[in-house]
């Protein structure tokens, strides 16, 4: 489903943060653990290292401290907590609950399970909250793989690792920063990428790829379609990190140079829900993003979903607008 933001409320990215547990596992590493090599990970799927460690919760913690810390923002005046992941804590409560009390927010605070696309879909969840009249929103997006990853598996082992990256949403008046938004969805595939409960992370590795490439180019299309612009007019593609062979092909069906492409997957593996925004922290900390510059945010993953974004970079910082009718904290 694409659509065109009513431009009434916006919202714009005032912080961001981000974190990854301390200890690495190298495509060497796993070298012990299966029938794998370094060179061969490093050439299909352009990954050299992953981290492994933390827990959800305490990820989603560091990054979202960040994000706020950066911000400026009063954690009191956060109207709400929106945390993407795939692998909560634990089955009951939602792991952004934990999150909450760990950041000493006194707001809603819910999890949104989209798989490799969950932050791009959280993020527009956020601007459906400000438009109905919450200010501030964190959104972060949190994984930590190594739970459901078998590390002995050559199919999935080379993929996974975990990390967290956050972002801080403020209202604005008028449009804010999204022009157009894409969230999709081929339940048709899901057997191609699934977890059961207490299971590990099966996958069909050809199927996934066959399809992310279109899924991701279907997708990206729409937002742009959405937001109004053409794929030459971006200054940054943010997408989501599972394969540099991936990332290519779907930017090339899009006639996007991969140098606008933000990459962090050889230092990170794919981390799901937070590959995003720890690809779009790594760009906006090299300064790869200017005032005005058109950013677009591609995501797929298990479902199997998709979801993409289009945000112009720097929008004015208007004052908040009145909440319409809005109970509550
Ligand atoms: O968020 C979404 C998450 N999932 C994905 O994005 C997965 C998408 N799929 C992929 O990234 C790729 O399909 C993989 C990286 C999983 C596999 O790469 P591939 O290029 O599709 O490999 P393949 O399955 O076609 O296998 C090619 C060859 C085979 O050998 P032969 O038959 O040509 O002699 C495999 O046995 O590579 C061999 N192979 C490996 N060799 C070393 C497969 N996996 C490995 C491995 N190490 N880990």
């Amino acid at each position: 489903m694409p659509a065109t933001p009513s431009g009434a409320r916006g919202a714009i990215i005032t912080g961001w943060g981000t974190a990854l547990p301390d200890e690495i596992v190298t495509n060497v590493d796993l070298e012990s653990k299966m029938d794998t090599d370094d060179a061969w990970i490093r050439d299909r799927t352009g990954i050299a290292q992953r981290h492994v460690g933390g827990t959800t919760a305490g990820l989603s913690t560091e990054a979202g401290r960040a994000a706020i810390e950066m911000s400026g923002v009063d954690p009191a005046e956060i109207d709400a907590l929106v945390l993407a992941t795939t692998t909560p804590d634990r089955m009951v409560p939602a792991s952004a609950s934990t999150v909450q009390n760990m950041l000493g927010l006194s707001c809603g605070a819910f999890d949104v399970n989209a798989a490799c696309s969950g932050w791009v879909y959280a993020l527009v969840t956020a601007h459906g909250l400000i438009a109905m009249g919450s200010e501030k929103v964190l959104v972060i997006g949190t994984d930590t793989l190594d739970r459901i990853t078998d590390y002995t598996d050559r199919n999935t082992g080379i993929l996974f690792g975990n990390g967290s990256g956050a972002a801080l949403l403020e209202a604005v008046d008028g449009a804010g920063q999204m022009l157009g938004w894409d969230l999709d969805s081929l339940g048709e595939a899901e057997s191609a990428l699934f977890a059961e409960i207490g299971g590990f992370l099966q996958m069909e590795g050809r199927e996934v790829f066959r399809r992310a490439v279109r899924l991701m180019a279907d997708s990206a299309t729409k937002a742009l379609t959405s937001a109004g612009v053409s794929s030459d007019e971006l200054a940054l593609v943010v997408p989501h990190q599972a394969n540099i062979r991936i990332i290519s092909a779907s930017l090339e069906r899009l006639e996007i140079p991969m140098e606008k492409a933000a990459i962090v997957l050889d230092r990170t593996g794919n981390t799901s829900s937070a590959s995003v925004p720890l690809a779009l922290a790594d760009a906006l900390d090299a300064g790869r993003v200017g005032d005005g510059d058109l950013v677009l945010f591609v995501g797929f993953g298990a479902g199997m979903s998709a979801a993409s974004a289009v945000v112009r970079w720097g929008a004015d910082r208007g004052p908040a607008l009145e909440r319409p009718g809005r109970a509550g904290t």
